[in-house]
């Protein structure tokens, strides 16, 4: 490990926004009602938990008034910055002339939002039909419904630590073992590796491992099912499964095995779409592949309940083929907020600052990689980034403990992380994308900070 430099102590950006004086229910009281009234399913963190009850752009203020730096966005769900004005104006306006009638009815919000969804995907992908939905597991779902329709057959491949939603249907998508509920999954999933070079399976090294883990694909189709298979989902970037960034190659590869054998490709696009990868923006044309249903959620409504699933007309047809129907999907105050996440997008820059500033912290957590022995590796594009964190860098035993504890202790200093990956090692740092350098540099001198008053751990 080379001499690290020196980092200094850096102070949260202090905001203009000022939160409004809290008068509401205290934190412990909160936490009572929602331990006796909430499912205790419902996931919580941090041992203390936190109340958050205001948000502005990349911040959030907790009851007391104390801000933090939100550096995993509600769970990668706010893109443009939380409580973004000119969203707040445009659902105020909305929610004043109409808040639902269904997709019974003409609107125009609906038909517009997926009018602007067609244009931003691929040139020439035919990718232009939308359902929309209120999560990014209906979205998933409804993806696996139309592959299976369209094909006629009904085995899907996913990735092992995957996710993609919490339903049941999109929890059997993910491997036992993982977060699967231990009950019955008819559903015929299988799983291939992912592209996760730093745990291989195999124990080979790119590139001279030919990508045994995208090739491998061909086994699990051949000798796993009947060889006819309906589809192949994944995120392009795994997300929950802890930032896992493929090799180059691996969709090609994997891409090309599925459509030998009549499956269709789906994107989940949920976390790694509408720029946050930085240099493209959707997550998969990073790899240089194009799917043919492309899955929605989280980021395209900056927090509002919205899931989509765009694809060609020939796969969306199958649709028509009985009632379908979905109450709130397309309703006019998420159409509009979506609506507005798009324009902001494109005329704040935010993909750009997703690639420039994203860049900027990668390379502030490479250099805390040279000085803490702790991070097994830095991964992931843009402002979709990965921290994994490893007892030995030659064992790679991952250092599950630590991870929570560095966490907690960056709460306690005003910054929020996510946690993720398999084993719960893997720090995840996915901001809303107006995040700036300045935060930056406070967030990678915070995180230097706890790492330093925890080692060892
Ligand atoms: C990649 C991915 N797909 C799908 C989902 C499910 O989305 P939702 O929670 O809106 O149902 C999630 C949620 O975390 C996700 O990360």
């Amino acid at each position: 490990m080379s001499a690290a430099k020196p980092i200094a102590r850096v102070p949260l950006p202090v905001c203009d926004h000022k939160p409004a004086p809290y008068d509401g229910p205290g934190r412990d009281e909160i936490l009572t009602l929602r331990r006796e009234y909430l499912n205790p399913g419902v996931l919580m963190y941090y041992k203390e938990p936190l109340c958050i009850v205001e948000g502005h752009m990349q911040y959030l203020w907790d009851e007391t008034g104390k801000q933090y730096l939100d550096a995993i966005a509600g769970i990668v769900t706010v893109s443009v910055g939380h409580c973004h004005p000119k969203i707040t104006e445009r659902i105020r306006e909305q929610v004043g002339r109409l808040v639902h009638a269904t997709t019974i009815y003409l609107h125009p919000t609906v038909v517009l939002f997926a009018k602007e969804l067609a244009r931003r995907m691929p040139q020439d992908s035919g990718l232009k039909s939308t359902y929309f939905t209120s999560s990014g597991s209906e979205a998933n779902d409804l993806a696996i419904l139309m592959a299976r329709l369209h094909t006629g057959r009904s085995q899907v491949l996913s990735l092992r630590n995957a996710y993609h939603g919490g339903s049941s249907a999109t929890m059997a998508l993910t491997a036992v073992g993982t977060w699967k509920y231990p009950i019955a999954d008819p559903s015929g999933t299988k799983h291939i590796v992912p592209g996760y070079c730093y745990r291989c399976p195999f124990g080979l090294e790119y590139p001279s491992c030919d990508l045994k883990c995208a090739t491998s694909a061909e086994d699990v189709i051949r000798y796993e099912t009947s060889g006819e298979i309906a589809a192949f989902i994944a995120e392009p970037i795994q997300g929950v499964g802890g930032t896992v960034t493929p090799p180059p190659e691996y969709f090609q590869i994997v891409y090309d095995i599925v459509r030998k054998h009549g499956g269709l490709c789906i994107a989940d696009e949920v976390q790694s779409g509408f720029g946050r990868t930085g240099e493209h923006y959707w997550g998969f044309e990073n790899w240089g592949v194009t799917p043919d249903l492309v899955v929605m959620a989280k980021g395209i409504g900056n927090g509002a309940p919205l899931g989509a699933c765009t694809t060609r007309p020939e796969i969306a047809q199958t649709m028509s083929s009985r009632l379908h129907f979905n109450t709130f999907g397309g309703n006019p105050v998420s159409m509009i907020q979506g609506l507005a996440v798009l324009e902001i997008i494109d005329d704040e820059n935010i993909q750009q600052n997703a690639r420039e500033v994203g860049g900027y912290l990668k390379q502030g957590l490479l250099e805390l990689q040279e000085k803490h022995a702790l991070i097994g590796e830095v991964r992931g594009l843009g402002l979709m980034l990965g921290v994994e964190l490893v007892k030995d860098r030659q064992t790679k035993e991952p250092a599950t403990a630590e991870a929570a504890d560095l966490v907690e202790k960056c709460k306690a200093r005003g910054l929020l992380l996510g946690k993720g990956g398999l084993y719960g090692n893997v720090i995840r740092i996915k901001p809303p994308m107006c995040i700036t350098k300045s935060d930056c540099d406070f967030l990678v001198d915070c995180l230097d900070a706890c790492l330093e008053s925890s080692e060892p751990c």
